[in-house]
This record gives C-alpha cells, sequence and structure tokens, in this order.
C-alpha cells in the first residue's frame, strides 16, 4: 500500500458506520475503516461477521479489532478474510482509552504490554492482507519509543493518534512527538490528531510530521473535511445531511437514534444552527425530522 499523502477515515465507534463511510470516501478519503470490533466475540461467534455494517461496494476498508489475545486475532482475521472480501487491511487497536476495553486487557492496555502487541501484530501480518496498528502516546517519551520499536518490524505502518490515554480527547495532539517517531521508523506513519482539513493535513505531510493523516472529530461534523469544499450555510448542511439520509436508506442507519446523532453533528457553525439543533434534539420520528429540516429550507430561503 502506497499511504504517501492520503487522507484516512478516522475508525469512529457508533459513527463511522457504511453510509458516512461511503460519504467521505465519495468526498476525498482515501482510507476508512470499520471502528473498533472485538476480535474475542468474533473468534468466538459471539458476534457474527454477516451482521456487521459493511456493504460490498466499500472500497479502500480497513476493519480495526481490538484484544488482547493473539489466537483471538488469528481466528478473527481469518474470519474476516474469508467473509469480508474488500477488506484490504486489518488495524489493531492500541489506543482505546475506555475502561471496559483496558479492563478486558486490549486497546492502550497493549500499550503497558508491548511484547504481547508484538506478538499480535506478528500473527495478525501471518493473515497475508496489509497491517497496521492505531497507538497513542505513552507518558514517556521513552516508553512510547519502546512501543513503537517493539511493532514497528510487524506492520505495514503505524497510526499515531498524538495524545496520551490521560488526556482521553482533551487537550492537544503532540504533533512534535508524532514527528519523532516518523524519523525514527522506516515505515510510513500516518498522523492522527487535531486535524482539521485535507490541506491542514497536506500541509502536516509537506511539514515532515507524517507520511499520512487521519481525521475523527472534525469529519464527524464535517465529512466535506477530505474535500476542499467550504460549507457554511444552513442550505448547503442541508444538502449534505439528505445525501447522507440518501445513503442511509433500506440500510440499518436509517433509523431515528442515528439520524439525529448524525445531524446534530452536521448542523453547526452556521449563522441559526443551535436554533436548529434544538429543534433536531426534539423530533420523535424520522419522517418529522426529515419534513422539519425542508420546512427550514423554505423559511430560510423565503426570508433570506
Ligand atoms: C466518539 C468517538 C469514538 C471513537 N472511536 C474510536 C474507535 O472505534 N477506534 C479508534 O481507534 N479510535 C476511536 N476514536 C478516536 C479517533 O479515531 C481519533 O484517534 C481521535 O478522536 C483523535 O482524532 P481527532 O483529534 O481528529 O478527533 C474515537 C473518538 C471519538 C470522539
Amino acid at each position: 500500500m502506497n499511504i504517501s499523502n492520503k487522507a484516512f477515515l478516522s475508525p469512529i465507534h457508533e459513527y463511522t458506520d457504511s453510509s458516512f463511510r461511503l460519504m467521505c470516501s465519495k468526498y476525498g478519503c482515501d482510507y476508512v475503516s470499520y471502528p473498533i470490533l472485538n476480535a474475542f466475540a468474533v473468534s468466538h461467534d459471539y458476534l457474527k461477521l454477516s451482521s456487521i455494517d459493511v456493504l460490498q461496494e466499500e472500497k479502500n476498508l480497513a476493519i480495526q479489532l481490538c484484544g488482547n489475545s493473539p489466537e483471538d486475532f488469528q481466528v478473527a482475521g481469518t474470519k474476516i478474510l474469508n467473509e469480508l472480501p474488500n477488506v484490504i487491511r486489518l488495524d489493531v487497536n492500541s489506543g482505546c482509552p475506555s475502561s471496559n476495553t483496558r479492563e478486558a486487557g486490549g486497546g492502550s492496555a497493549l500499550l503497558d504490554k508491548p511484547e504481547t502487541l508484538k506478538e499480535i501484530m506478528k500473527t495478525v501480518k501471518k493473515l497475508g492482507l496489509p497491517t497496521s496498528c492505531k497507538i497513542r502516546l505513552s507518558n514517556s517519551i521513552e516508553k512510547t519509543l519502546s512501543v513503537v520499536d517493539s511493532v514497528c518490524n510487524e506492520v505495514d505502518f503505524l497510526i499515531v493518534h498524538g495524545r496520551t490515554v490521560k488526556q482521553g480527547y482533551s487537550g492537544s495532539s503532540d504533533w512534535n512527538t508524532i514527528k519523532l517517531i516518523k524519523e525514527r521508523v522506516s515505515i510510513p506513519v500516518v498522523g492522527n490528531g487535531d486535524v482539521k482539513s485535507k490541506s491542514h493535513g497536506l500541509q502536516l505531510v509537506s511539514e515532515g510530521y507524517c507520511d499520512a493523516f487521519m481525521i475523527a472529530r472534525e469529519a464527524m461534523s464535517n465529512p466535506l473535511a477530505f474535500s476542499n469544499i467550504v460549507i457554511n450555510s444552513f442550505e448547503e448542511e442541508l444538502k449534505l445531511f439528505n445525501e447522507y439520509y440518501e445513503l442511509s436508506k433500506g440500510t440499518r442507519n436509517e433509523n431515528l437514534f442515528n439520524l439525529k446523532y448524525k445531524a446534530l453533528m452536521f448542523f453547526r457553525g452556521f449563522s441559526g444552527s443551535t436554533e436548529v439543533r434544538l429543534k433536531i434534539s426534539r423530533v420523535k420520528t424520522v419522517e418529522e425530522l426529515v419534513e422539519m429540516l425542508d420546512s427550514l429550507r423554505t423559511k430560510i430561503l423565503v426570508t433570506a
């Protein structure tokens, strides 16, 4: 995989569904990922791959697995290979800060067990698909680099979120440490944390901080972050939301909870958006949501 200068959509639990991934791909995102999937549950058939939200037409799709047992990754990875032919990469989550994931020994708990992480990556690599490992920073540079050194020979590339587990999602991503990692390893590094747009990501690449970039929260409210298109009016946001709604039709993503969540994230940053979000939060059905947004369009167009 040549990932130089490429744009990645972050795996985002309960957000980056198939409809959203298709939309980001359409607007310039090069690589997408199914969010955190429990390797134990897949390997022991508690979770069937036939039940997960992956569409055949999705391109450049990775699956992100989490867990702490190389055997679970081996079995889960083999099932993915056999059952999901459009998956082109397996990613291992070594950064999730949630207590549930950590208590089960996965996600960022693996940062404290570099040897286990190395074994997992070796196992996943043997399956034959390109592999990546998504890490966070540890509390000290030395510890971060020891994790990096353990895995860098076992993966095709590293994805580095420049925050520590303690930081969660607050504070800033430490791009100087991401750069240090990039300069240390011979594999490509995807930098992640606070990237606002494609041009911002490409600037970080050109300044030597990373080889490619990954966007999470900015893309949640603006899938056009991967393009050079800038939108800042209700009318344009509505067009974008309706596009997502159309993509969701006939999929499991066409449900009130998800569509409200997406609408609440999309309708931000323009004059009157607070009022629009209040109205969104009050609707009780999908039809009501769509009609309410459409009626606002008419109102805003008439008064414009
Ligand atoms: C709601 C939410 C869910 C997330 N789920 C995942 C996940 O499933 N897997 C993962 O590796 N990272 C997950 N992340 C972390 C993001 O992928 C990303 O690393 C982080 O938000 C930093 O990027 P940003 O500053 O662009 O938001 C999640 C983040 C948020 C806010």
